[in-house]
């Protein structure tokens, strides 16, 4: 198979390019920087039609993970950045997909989980219909993250492709051992003591472990039944608090700091990040997955994060 990754040059992408790589699919990443790896890299800038489109056509399938870090302060230009990186691309993928003569089977385009609303007792399927673009009793900078992935589905779903499948991939917590990951940096702060409950230590984290993403999206591929939004992430979501405990434990430390919302919010000011990313309670059930049978290998976070820490400690990805 031929598979397509524009913006496959972070830490989705490259999860994903080392999984089709290694079982023999002939994989292309778009990307702005010139790279050197085991697949080969293409260069785009992210918005304009240009000769990369030639590697859409006669593609079996196309992921497109592009998209500003939303691990930002939210000023108006990283708003603009966050936001025009991930509609653009989307056109600029559509009109590839449209102009090519062999169009691919599927295209899967990047969303988040951060489209559903502050979690508080319920959980989400891709059945519900409000989002957290909506929820006014959340701060405005939470809103403005869930209406991004409001406004980048939109796009998506309005691409007109015959022919071609669409999947809006929700990912939640993606989790992987690897350098620069969200992992990479939680077991960073766990080994310095600092790795306690973050808020209440209640709101929820929706994961999924990286064995279990590429293998759930491989049955996206396989199962042609399968169109429109899908939730990946484990059956269950888990607190904060109780995250941060076998977070802990995997990494054999006793103890962690917690650190109280007030630290978060000021802390994220010297980050130059935003408190929601820790304090918003996400809380997704994989519909789609299950209904299709997907075989979870982790629904339970201890042993996802046993496993991840022995790969950690190994570098071995
Ligand atoms: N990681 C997660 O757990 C997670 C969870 C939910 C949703 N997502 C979404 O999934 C997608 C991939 O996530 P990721 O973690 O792999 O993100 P990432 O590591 O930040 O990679 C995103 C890619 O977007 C491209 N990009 C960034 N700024 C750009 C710009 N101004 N113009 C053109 N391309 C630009 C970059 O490619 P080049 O620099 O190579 O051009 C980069 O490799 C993102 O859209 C993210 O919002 C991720």
């Amino acid at each position: 198979m031929k598979i397509v990754l524009p913006g496959g040059s972070g830490q989705v992408g490259t999860v994903l390019a080392r999984h089709f790589h290694q079982r023999g699919d002939k994989v292309v990443v778009l990307s702005r920087k010139a790279e050197q790896r085991l697949w080969r890299v293409v260069p785009w800038d992210g918005c304009t039609p240009g000769a990369w489109m030639q590697e859409i056509d006669g593609a079996d399938v196309v992921v497109n993970l592009t998209g500003s870090t939303i691990n930002t302060r939210y000023t108006p230009a990283n708003r603009k950045l966050i936001l025009n990186t991930r509609l653009d691309s989307t056109r600029v993928v559509g009109e590839a997909i449209r102009s090519a003569t062999r169009k691919p089977k599927l295209w899967m385009n990047a969303s988040a989980a951060g489209i559903y609303p502050h979690a508080r007792g319920e959980s989400f399927d891709e059945f519900t219909t409000r989002t957290g673009a909506d929820d006014l009793s959340t701060p405005e900078t939470w809103r403005f993250a869930a209406d991004v992935c409001k406004q980048w589905e939109e796009v998506f779903t309005a691409e007109d492709v015959p022919g071609t499948r669409k999947i809006a991939l929700r990912t939640t917590l993606l989790l992987n051992p690897n350098k620069g990951s969200v992992f990479d940096v939680l077991i960073g702060l766990v080994r310095k003591g600092l790795g306690g409950h973050q808020g209440d230590g209640r709101q929820c984290i929706s994961w999924m472990h990286d064995a279990d993403y590429v293998r759930a999206i491989d049955l996206l591929i396989d199962d042609e039944s399968i169109a429109g939004p899908v939730n990946l992430c484990a059956p269950a979501a888990t607190s904060n608090a109780e995250f941060m405990r076998e977070l802990r434990r995997a990494a054999g430390i006793g103890i962690g700091l917690p650190a109280p919302e007030i630290a978060i919010k000021i802390s994220a000011i010297f980050m130059r990040t935003e408190p929601w990313l820790v304090l918003k309670s996400v809380n997704t059930r994989p519909g789609v997955l299950q209904t299709a049978g997907f075989d979870f290998q982790y629904t339970d976070f201890g042993s996802a994060a046993r496993n991840l820490v022995r790969r950690w400690k190994l570098n071995a990805y």
